[in-house]
């Protein structure tokens, strides 16, 4: 029996994704396919598995897809049987996790934090997992560190659990960064910054995609001004909460885990590049041939 007490989540999906253009002109990129999943599906994926039963997607326009892909198409899974590809049914077999999927809409793109005060009417006073659409942790979103960040959050009944993993030092202004009261595991968070420079970044400690919250973060949203680039940022609701003398706390992935951040070209190729090299059917031929690649002068 699951006793966990937080089975809600709220995944983010409604951001213009304009790093990525033109492949998200007209789709979302949380729906651009690394190996053979989209970036959504193995984020669901990752959340059944930690425990979570019902999930709200916050969208916005050009996302519909979303929501088509997650909806039972018996019309497919009959034109694969009548057709004789039943070896592809396996492919439909995520529409069966046991979950529920609620929808909402940010009608104007005001940020992440404003994202998330999207969810206040359906999570209501109850404490929730926030996981970004578009980033994957681990291999084939085998992380397990959300049910840690629950645990840690029914313990110490902070307002809020943030995932941390480290990154290289030049790469810190393109992440929220925290600085730690403490080493370890698991850890208490002084302060936050948003995609901070070099110089003023207080570690490498990025915010790595999932949250814990309480439902203080909404009060906190609401007294957030616009940050980097106008939006609501959600770092700067967090900070906002530590002012307020509430307790924080950072979570690191364990070292065999990673984030895959599929919201701009480097790490999106480098991530598809991984899954598919790992793909247990066509890995091994593609090691081949990549191998031949590099091996060519060219
Ligand atoms: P990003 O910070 O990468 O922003 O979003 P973005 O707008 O999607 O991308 P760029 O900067 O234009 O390339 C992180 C997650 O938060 C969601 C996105 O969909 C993504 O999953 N998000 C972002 C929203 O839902 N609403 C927003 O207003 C901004």
């Amino acid at each position: 029996m699951n006793d966990q007490t937080i089975q809600t989540a709220v995944i983010p999906v409604a951001g213009f994704g304009t790093r990525l253009l033109p492949a998200t002109k007209s789709q979302p990129k949380e729906m651009l396919p690394v190996g053979k999943k989209p970036v959504v599906q193995y984020v669901v994926e990752e959340l059944e598995s930690n425990g979570i039963k019902q999930i709200l997607f916050v969208t916005g326009r050009n996302k519909t897809s979303i929501e088509d892909h997650f909806d039972f198409d018996y019309e497919l899974t009959r034109r694969l049987r009548e057709g004789g590809k039943e070896e592809l049914l396996p492919e439909l077999e995520y529409e069966r996790m046991r979950l529920e999927f609620f929808y909402s809409r940010q009608r104007r793109q005001k940020g992440l934090g404003d994202a998330v005060l999207c969810a206040q009417h359906f999570t209501k006073e109850r404490p929730f997992v926030v996981a970004l659409g578009d980033s994957i942790l681990g291999l084939n979103a085998s992380s397990q560190v959300v049910s840690t960040m629950i645990r840690t959050f029914e313990e110490e009944k902070p307002a809020c659990v943030v995932a941390v993993e480290e990154v290289p030092e030049q790469s810190v202004s393109q992440y929220g960064i925290v600085q730690p009261g403490s080493r370890g595991a698991v850890f208490p968070v002084v302060d936050l910054i948003e995609k901070p420079s070099r110089e003023e970044s207080p570690s490498n400690l990025a915010i790595a995609a999932r949250y814990v919250f309480a439902p203080a973060i909404y009060e906190a949203i609401s007294s957030t001004r616009p940050g980097k680039n106008q939006e609501i940022q959600l770092t700067d609701a967090i900070r906002l909460l530590l002012k307020n003398g509430e307790k924080v706390i950072g979570v690191c992935l364990p070292p065999e885990e990673h984030r895959y951040d599929i919201g701009n070209f480097q790490s999106y190729f480098e991530a598809f590049i991984e899954f598919a090299l790992n793909d247990p059917q066509l890995g091994p031929k593609l090691r081949e041939s990549v191998r031949e690649f590099l091996h060519e002068d060219r």
